[in-house]
């Protein structure tokens, strides 16, 4: 059993280090089925070794013992309980319940909306037609909410400021516009001052055409902010998506900083697309003394960029919340170095707060107890 669990971790770990590199996406997509075969396949194959073996030998299978398994098998039994012992004290240190900084947020207002309240089918082509019908299959449900979080180093006049998150938007044509129009629709109505999106906007070149009557629904006093993500890159050429958002007065984070007032007190946005676009400018830009910095990256891997780079608030998402969260044991699929560490919620390190939005779709339409989420967030000083 304990070779079992061993063998879990390394598929699963292995899945979502994999998915966190900033390889071409074939290859990532190469190694990850590699990796994921080898890893069922094994001990599948020494099972079949050691039933070959027993039925030559005679031996009752009631009295088989660990010394009469091939050496090959006993190594691997050896290894994989191993991984397990180690693994499995880090593996729970990690589970949402210890790491996410409950003392450091609440949730103010919430709204959950489930598939009843279209008009019309949310559902576009015929798979994710097909896969809604799993039960409590939450693809197309949503949960609004406003958020209250502590941040450090929080000049008193940006208090109350209000910074509409959400991610992950994945236009791939599986969801209605409608889909979107509900949640962006309600954002607009919370008011917030302005409206981050951290990346993976569209999927398919086809889709591009989208980005214009979804995304000029979006409208925030201080503006609009978006930077790149993994799945972008599968365009002909991400940069028709930077062009239509601009087109609509979006700004580029993922470009170039931006710097904004509120109360007189000047913000500054800076984004980070690693590892898998380098846009950015390397040189840090002067700016005011009493400038308050957030930023904005697609990975939670970019954690530690956040902390060394002074932000007080980082927004990301990219790990969809794991998609599927177990009950008390969460997420176990999220694509990130640090596992499903940080698949989605609130984190804080040396002065700086990350906020890891659920995103709102995905290419693989199928969540369970992980519905797509859209955030107000409410900035408040500790
Ligand atoms: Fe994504």
């Amino acid at each position: 059993m304990s070779s079992l669990a061993g063998q879990a971790y390394v598929i699963v770990g292995g899945f979502n280090r994999l998915n966190a590199q900033g390889w071409n996406r074939r290859l990532v997509k190469l190694s990850e089925k590699i990796h994921v075969l080898t890893g069922l396949t094994l001990p599948i194959a020494f099972l079949i070794m050691e039933w070959y073996s027993l039925s030559h030998s005679g031996k009752p299978y009631t009295e088989l013992t660990f010394a009469d398994l091939q050496p090959v098998s006993q190594i691997y039994m050896i290894a994989m309980t191993a991984i397990a012992l180690i693994y499995t004290p880090l593996w729970l240190s990690i589970r949402p319940q210890f790491v996410v900084a409950k003392d450091r947020y609440h949730v103010s207002a919430e709204q959950k909306w489930k598939t009843d309240t279209f008009e019309s089918s949310p559902y576009t082509n015929s798979t994710t037609k097909l896969l809604s019908k799993v039960p409590r299959n939450e693809i197309a449900w949503t949960d609004a909410n406003h958020k209250t979080i502590l941040i450090d180093r929080l000049p008193e006049s940006l208090n109350g400021l209000k910074i509409a998150h959400l991610s992950d938007i994945h236009l791939t044509g599986q969801l209605s516009h409608e889909f979107y129009h509900r949640a962006f629709d309600w954002i607009t109505a919370q008011q917030p001052d302005l409206v981050v999106v951290s990346g993976d906007i569209v999927d398919y070149n086809e889709n591009l055409e989208d980005i214009e009557p979804v995304f000029q629904r979006l409208t925030a006093p201080l503006g609009c902010y978006f930077i790149l993500g993994n799945h972008d890159k599968r365009l002909t050429d991400p940069m028709q998506i930077c062009k239509r958002l601009e087109g609509i007065g979006w700004r580029d984070a993922g470009a170039t900083h931006h710097i904004i007032r509120f109360n007189s007190i000047p913000i500054e946005i800076i984004g980070n697309e690693k590892p898998w676009f380098d846009r950015y400018r390397s040189d840090m830009p002067t700016v005011e003394p009493e400038t308050w910095r957030m930023g904005i990256a697609h990975s939670p891997d970019q954690f530690s960029w956040g902390v060394k780079n002074d932000c007080s608030l980082l927004l990301c998402g990219h790990t969809h919340g794991g998609q599927i969260r177990f009950p008390v044991l969460g997420p176990l699929v999220s694509p990130s170095m640090h596992g499903s560490k940080y698949a989605s919620g609130v984190f804080y390190r040396s002065g700086t707060l990350m906020h890891v939005s659920r995103g709102m779709a995905g290419v693989h339409p199928l969540r369970w107890r992980c519905p797509p989420e859209v955030s107000i967030l409410h900035l408040s000083s500790i």
